[in-house]
């Protein structure tokens, strides 16, 4: 069948005051949850010292030389402004187990860090234990991303579990590779 057989959802509508397509953001979020993502967290400290994380999926790799990767921060996230001047920071790639952790670090709380383990990694910021990766970096640039800044970092040291279980998202919901979920 051809594409344009297709019965499609609404996802255009004019915009009547600039005669341009302004997009309908219910269906595009609904379109971008079909890309599958894994789920990491993020980890710094404050300039006070105390521990930021926040969950994210959309963590992706960049360069392997240098070695990069990117993620990015909503504008309105509590973490940002701590991000923002970090030096380094930490990536915990979530196991399909930490379903718990994600949801934690998904609240925009100041108790998130409450009976949460933790070790300081080299550059300092905290490793969450039972992460399959930690990726610390350095932060190399930041960029305009509408309403998120777009971070990079370079990969300084990183650490790996020789298993095969991460926690997926996908259309707003938890999945794993093994489809338990
Ligand atoms: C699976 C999942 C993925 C997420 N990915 C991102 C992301 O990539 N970027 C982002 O800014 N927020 C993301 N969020 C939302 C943040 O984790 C959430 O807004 C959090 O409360 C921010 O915390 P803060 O306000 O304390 O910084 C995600 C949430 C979930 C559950």
């Amino acid at each position: 069948m051809s594409m344009s057989a297709l019965k499609l959802p609404n996802t255009e509508r004019e915009d009547d005051a600039t005669g341009g397509v302004a997009l309908d953001t219910r269906e595009l979020r609904r379109a971008l949850g079909q890309f599958a993502t894994g789920v990491a967290v993020v980890t710094t400290h404050e300039r006070g010292g105390d521990p930021v994380g926040l969950t994210l999926s959309s963590f992706n790799t960049v360069s392997l030389d240098p070695p990069l990767i990117l993620f990015s921060v909503a504008r309105k996230a509590r973490s940002l402004e701590h991000l923002l001047q970090a030096q380094s920071f930490a990536i915990n790639i979530l196991h399909r187990e930490q379903e718990a952790i994600s949801n934690r670090f998904a609240q925009s709380v100041a108790t998130k860090w409450d009976g949460v383990d933790q070790r300081p990694g080299r550059t300092g910021a905290p490793l969450l234990p039972g992460a399959l990766a930690h990726f610390e970096c350095r932060c190399y640039a930041q960029h305009d991303g509408g309403d998120h800044v777009i971070f990079v970092g370079e990969v300084l040291r990183f650490d790996c579990e020789p298993i095969d279980a991460p926690l997926i998202f996908c259309r707003g919901q938890y999945r794993s590779l093994d489809g338990s979920r």
